[in-house]
């Protein structure tokens, strides 16, 4: 028999994906029909997924059960192998911290922190994420500037307060503290929406190449849909979510 060389097959032959949904239903607290109703969604090992929707559609709430921050009422969502729903909520977290860089739409710095810091604390929280340092022979901090540099934030800004920086800039220390320690999984949430087209593209290049770098899967959303055509694939809520399909249609 032929050995495959297709990462995203098991030993046993079997497909694993980076991302696996099925069946998955979400309701806000108080709210009865659901914002999030997707029958499946299988995203590959280290595919660059761009996800997008009308403002409303779920994107950032589809983001947030991917990360384990919300859990759903019905269905699975595996990660990496892992079904977040059987986690209790501790364990979820740490599966977070050492699985998941998250670059939120509204960023989550801390902004009495420096630059570094804002950075490091990523791998304060995720041993997995401080082993694989250790592996390739990196401190924290030295990662954490080299990756401030690539995303072009001076080193002279680096001991500045996050407070202290534009919005632009602080969309980039998010993202350098998401990839640190190579997480599987990438999210980015409207992460270029303050950056000028020229700074978005370079922006994505470099995003691409560090999660090339150390094989990690990218789930990007983005109104700005000139981008799609960088990514190996392109998802719209509206056709895999039927609860938004529902929304746009006027149908509760
Ligand atoms: N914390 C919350 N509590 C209750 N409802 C919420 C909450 N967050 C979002 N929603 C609702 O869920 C729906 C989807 O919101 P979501 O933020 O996921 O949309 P989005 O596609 O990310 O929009 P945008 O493009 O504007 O960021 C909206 O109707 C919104 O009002
Ligand atoms: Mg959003």
């Amino acid at each position: 028999m032929a050995l495959s060389t297709d990462s995203s097959l098991t030993p046993n032959g079997a497909r694993s994906y980076s991302v696996d949904i099925r069946e998955l239903s979400f309701h806000w607290r108080g709210q009865t029909s659901p914002v999030i109703d997707i029958p499946l969604l299988q995203i590959p090992p280290a595919q660059r997924v761009f996800l997008h929707g009308p403002s409303g559609s779920g994107k950032s709430t589809l983001l947030s059960l991917l990360a384990g921050v919300h859990t759903p009422q019905h269905g699975r969502i595996e990660i990496h192998q892992h079904r977040l729903n059987e986690l209790s909520q501790s364990r979820r977290d740490r599966f977070r911290a050492d699985y998941i860089g998250y670059i939120f739409q509204q960023f989550n710095l801390l902004p009495f922190l420096d630059l570094i810091h804002n950075v490091t604390l990523a791998c304060e929280f995720s041993a997995k994420r401080r082993q694989y340092l250790a592996e390739h022979n990196k401190s924290a901090r030295d990662e954490a500037s080299r990756l401030l540099t690539r995303l072009s934030i001076a080193p002279e800004l680096h001991h500045r307060a996050a407070s202290q920086l534009s919005v632009g800039q602080q969309q980039r220390v998010a993202a350098a503290r998401a990839l640190i320690g190579a997480p599987a999984l990438v999210i980015a949430d409207e992460p270029t929406s303050a950056l000028d087209a020229d700074s978005r593209e370079d922006f994505l290049q470099l995003l691409f190449e560090e999660c090339a770098a150390t094989k990690s899967t990218l789930v990007f959303v983005s109104h700005d849909s000139t981008l799609a055509s960088m990514f190996d694939r392109s998802v719209s809520l509206l056709d895999i979510n039927r609860a938004a399909t529902a929304a746009t249609r006027g149908v509760s």
